[in-house]
């Protein structure tokens, strides 16, 4: 069984009513044309399974939510999600004096209300346990380290999907290396700093995260961590290794993750 992850995506729907924020985030709400070339490498792929790491959208909006979910509809493929941070925040010129407003419950209610689960699950695939880990504003759900810590309790392959990096001391030197300006509070787990050590080490093969909107790979002890760039790529803005994909062919007992570019 062959499974794709793909990072963030920040779709912005041409229709969403935020046009001062559209304009100022036009790298992303004119990026999604190139959403095509990412269709068309997983159709050349054929995946049975399509896991998006967050940022859907770039901000929560119903119309970002639904075009979101349009461009989605074009893969033809089972697809899950683990939520980004951008898929609960409003657009910028949202302020608390805009009426009907919608808090977090109600944004993920309305997530839900078409039919995208975003809290902790795991899925069993082939011999490969995935855990979908809800991490959006840098902690994770109460229970979570339990409830790693039962999942990962067979011989099931242990796989991690969550979108803001575990907070270990390899991905913090990783990510200041590549850039050195980034706020670790915001960029790791800084609100679940033990998970690590908790529920993951020893147990979990490799961990996936977006976030960061650059690639890269590192290890801490056994467990492969793996950062994926941008899903698509950005209008007239250029990031690192944007529109890479990564595969796990749970067949491959040695080296199961392939990145594609
Ligand atoms: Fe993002």
């Amino acid at each position: 069984m062959r499974i794709a992850l793909v990072g963030d995506l920040h779709f912005i729907s041409p229709d969403d009513p935020s046009r001062r924020w559209r304009e100022r985030r036009r790298h992303f709400a004119e990026a999604w044309p190139s959403f095509a070339r990412t269709v068309s490498l997983l159709r050349d792929e054929s995946p049975d399974l399509v896991v998006f790491l967050g940022d859907l959208v770039d901000y929560y909006s119903d119309e970002n939510r639904d075009f979101a979910l349009d461009q989605l509809s074009a893969l033809k493929t089972p697809w899950l999600v683990t939520p980004g941070n951008h898929d609960f925040s409003l657009a910028g010129e949202t302020d608390e004096t805009t009426p009907d407003r919608p808090d977090t419950d109600e944004i993920r209610r309305r997530w839900a209300v078409r039919g995208v689960a975003m809290g902790n699950r795991s899925v069993d695939a082939d011999g490969v346990r995935l855990l979908l880990v809800d991490s959006p504003d840098s902690s994770v759900p109460e229970g979570t380290a339990d409830w790693l810590r039962r999942e990962t309790d067979d011989s099931a392959r242990n796989f991690l999907i969550t979108h803001v990096p575990l907070n270990t001391p390899e991905m913090a030197d990783y990510i200041l290396s590549v850039e050195p300006q980034r706020d670790l509070r915001r960029y790791v787990q800084s609100k679940a700093p033990t998970l690590f050590d908790e529920a993951v080490r020893g147990r979990v093969e490799a961990v996936f995260s977006g976030h960061l909107h650059f690639p890269g790979h590192v290890r801490a002890d056994a467990t492969a961590m793996h950062l994926l760039p941008l899903g698509l790529c950005a209008f007239g803005k250029a990031y690192r290794g944007q529109g890479g994909i990564c595969f796990i062919d749970t067949s491959e007992k040695k080296s199961p993750v392939r990145m594609r570019e």
